[in-house]
């Protein structure tokens, strides 16, 4: 990485760096989130329960109040499924979706393709494609279930090489990978979104690699996901400025 890209990251704000995940059921549960904390943080993260509970509409309705959004739905289906799902994705206003990058170099270069070419005949910001390498929730006996005999590591170095060639504007990744990933990957501008964030305040939960907000931005994470420790705290508000000031 150049001294340049390492200043730029930096010079972000921590509020822009830091993505809540809405994990709770209903819409009016995640309705009342946003408006309690929308203004201090950077951006909401939507995942399958929420979305699957509360659908599109309420997808639509947080990026029409104006708040950023990242839909973590996973895609991994054959590539023109992807890329068509992928722009109804971009239709709702999302800032940042996901897709598996086991999928293949094919599926994620034709969504990057599709996505593109649809948000610039709707003038809409392009939303950031993600690419999920090895769920943190499999190691190497996993892997080998599914007939591969690489170390869990090379596996998600492999998969984020492949994301970077198919047109992918980053990866998530446990905070522990990030910094093999920024040694990996020469594109400088690639994203990397780390979940598995525990402040110095709060317990681990079932998370066990974890990192404070601090050693996760010195890593080399450009934003960081937050669930737990500023859902279930009695003063949300002052869990979210807490995490901002631990960055
Ligand atoms: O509550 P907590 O801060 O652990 O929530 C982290 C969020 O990030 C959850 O939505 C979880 O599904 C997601 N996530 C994760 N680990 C991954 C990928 C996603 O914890 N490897």
């Amino acid at each position: 990485m150049t001294e340049a890209s390492k200043t730029e990251r930096k010079s972000v704000e921590p509020k822009e760096k830091l993505i809540v995940a809405l994990d709770v059921e209903t819409a009016t549960e995640a309705r009342n989130i946003v408006d309690e904390i929308g203004a201090e943080v950077g951006a909401f993260k939507i995942g399958l329960q929420l979305f699957t509970s509360a659908g599109a509409s309420f997808v639509r309705e947080t990026a029409e109040k104006g708040f950023r959004v990242f839909l973590d739905v996973k895609f991994h289906d054959i590539p023109n499924t992807v890329a068509r799902a992928s722009v109804e994705v971009a239709r709702l206003g999302v800032w940042m979706f996901n897709v598996h990058a086991s999928g293949g170099g094919e599926m994620m270069q034709r969504t990057a393709e599709a996505v593109s070419e649809f948000c610039e005949k709707e003038n809409l910001a392009k939303p950031k494609i993600i690419a999920v390498t090895v769920l943190t929730s499999s190691d190497e006996e996993t892997l080998r279930e599914i007939g591969v005999e690489r170390a869990v590591g090379e596996q998600v170095v492999n998969l984020a090489r492949l994301a970077a060639k198919y047109g992918m504007d980053g990866v998530v990744a446990s905070p522990q990978e990030t910094p093999l990933i920024r040694r990996e990957i020469e594109k400088t501008d690639f994203l990397i979104v780390t979940p598995g964030i525990r402040p110095e305040f709060a317990t681990n939960d079932d998370q066990k690699r974890v990192m404070t907000p601090k050693q996760a931005v010195a890593s080399g994470a450009d934003f960081l996901v937050v669930g737990r420790p500023i859902l279930q705290a009695k003063d949300r508000l002052t869990a979210v400025k807490k995490v901002l000031g631990e960055m």
